[in-house]
């Protein structure tokens, strides 16, 4: 029977970088993926994948509206979309060979199968053969899936999820999104740059519900220029196929008929068949596996991490947690400063924010200054030609500490980079106002926003 001191399920972001940082400590580490690819959701069906399409689609939408601006004349543009698929599809393999080749640089044992808890310091591999594997540790990174909605009869083809909307191989005419968060704005921006007409079912009165709202504002505006239609306050209650193509309905309003819909309303946590109960651990009100601040469980020798336990569901919070983890049964230390986790939405523009909104602030009685910059006066963001947007620091009233940033704009999901890593070390707007931010570049929006939160930005 093979032996590990640690033994990983799943490897999504969480999973194989816990696999790899536990190797790299020294110690012997197996990982049991169901999936004969490496990568998890995040490289086979997710963020990947995902972006792979919105590039493609991007410059195919630059070439028919953006390049005559720049003096780039075409006769004609087409999209090739089989083409389109077959890139994202060799970006996927790239991504996913890539962890294989990780693999077995760092020596981690790979089992293909479904793992299970089998009592303390067990776990079973169905695979081809039914294996049993020895582990002192076991790390449950097993994410997440698309939350169902009560009413909604998804088919696998024209009622689908994020998986389905990464491989439809024709441009739906009508393509009708359930909910308005990042999976929702990501893919119907790959649609609707395609030529689909898109309308986005939202419940709540704004759309991206979790971010500042002054920032989401900003993105609804730049998303309706580009054509999408909003229906805010509308709660889906079901979609059924009507012939070839579906039917929505939505809770006191009229009934939308469609030939394409994404159902994009959450994720929720992935634990069937794990075997917890041989173990003697039971799952929160919200289906997750509750851990302390170490990533234990109530069971002995068994931890979790990424989209199966609390906090958001983002491929680099599961990263920071595998590798925290691996880190604290290899050294007994190990950290996450959920503080300063960025999100980013990867519309065009860019949506990026990290730490607290201004309502959470004011929520919270926190008094705060704010400083912002547009990218209209960003000298970069001119020649470029994508002035949509702005940025905006949120600073301590007293103390000047970043507490909050959102970007909306060019490289909004890159340009956060470096008020995350601010915020990391505790710095205050003076700080980023004071840092020497190369001309002519993005980044200087980031410093006159710095600079704003002080009243004093050199160009506006
Ligand atoms: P989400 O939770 O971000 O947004 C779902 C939206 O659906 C919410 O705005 C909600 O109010 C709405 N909704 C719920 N029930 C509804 C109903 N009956 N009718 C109409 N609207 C309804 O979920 P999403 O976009 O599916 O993403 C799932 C997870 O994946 C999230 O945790 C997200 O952060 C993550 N993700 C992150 C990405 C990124 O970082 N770029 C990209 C894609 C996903």
């Amino acid at each position: 029977m093979p032996q590990h001191d640690v033994v990983i399920l799943g490897a999504g972001p969480g999973g194989y970088v816990a696999a790899i940082r536990a190797a790299q400590l020294g110690l012997s580490v197996g990982c049991v993926e169901k999936d004969k690819a490496l990568g998890g959701t995040c490289l086979r069906i997710g963020c990947i994948p995902s972006k792979a399409l919105l590039e493609s689609s991007d410059i195919y939408h630059e070439a028919k509206d953006g390049f005559a601006r720049h003096g780039v004349l075409f006769e004609s543009v087409r999209a090739d979309l089989a083409a389109m698929l077959k890139r994202k599809d060799e970006v996927v393999k790239a991504n996913t060979s890539g962890v294989d080749y990780l693999f077995k640089k760092n020596k981690v044992a790979r089992y293909l199968g479904h793992g299970r808890l089998a009592g303390p310091g067990k776990v079973v591999v169905e695979g081809a053969e039914k294996l049993e594997i020895e582990a002192k540790h076991v790390v449950i990174a097993t994410g997440s899936v698309s939350a169902p909605l009560k009413g909604v009869e998804l088919d696998g083809d024209v009622i689908g999820t994020s998986t389905e909307a990464l491989t439809w191989p024709a441009v739906p005419k009508h393509l009708v999104v359930i909910g308005a968060g990042a999976i929702g704005l990501e893919m119907g921006s790959v649609w609707i740059r395609l030529g689909a007409k898109v309308t986005v079912l939202e419940y709540a009165d704004r759309i991206l519900p979790g971010m500042d709202a002054e920032i989401s504002a900003e993105a609804l505006k730049i998303l309706k220029k580009q054509g999408f239609a909003f229906r805010l306050g509308a709660r889906v209650t079901g979609a059924k196929r009507k012939g070839a193509g579906a039917i929505v309905t939505i809770d006191g309003a009229e009934a939308i008929e469609c030939d394409r819909v994404l159902l994009s309303v959450g994720r929720i946590p992935y634990t069937d068949n794990l075997g917890l109960e041989t173990v003697g651990l039971a799952l929160d009100q919200r289906g997750r596996v509750p851990v302390d601040d170490n990533f234990a469980t109530s069971a002995k020798g068994v931890y979790a991490i990424g989209d199966v336990i609390r906090g958001p569901m983002l491929a680099h919070k599961a990263e920071d947690e595998g590798m925290a983890c691996a880190e604290f049964l290899a050294t007994g230390h190990g950290h996450v400063n959920y503080d300063a986790i960025p999100n980013v939405v990867y519309t065009a523009p860019e949506i990026a924010s990290v730490g607290k909104t201004e309502e959470e602030l004011k929520a919270q009685g926190i008094p705060f200054k704010k400083g912002s910059f547009p990218f209209m006066a960003n000298g970069r963001a001119r020649a470029l030609g994508h002035t949509d947007g702005k940025v905006k620091i949120l600073a301590h009233a007293e103390t000047d500490r970043i507490l909050g940033a959102h970007i909306i704009g060019p490289r909004a999901g890159d340009l956060i980079a470096e008020l995350v890593a601010a915020m990391e070390f505790g710095a205050s707007s003076e700080d980023v106002a004071r840092t020497c931010h190369a001309h002519p570049t993005l980044a200087e929006a980031v410093k006159e926003a710095a600079l704003a939160v002080d009243g004093r930005s050199i160009h506006m």
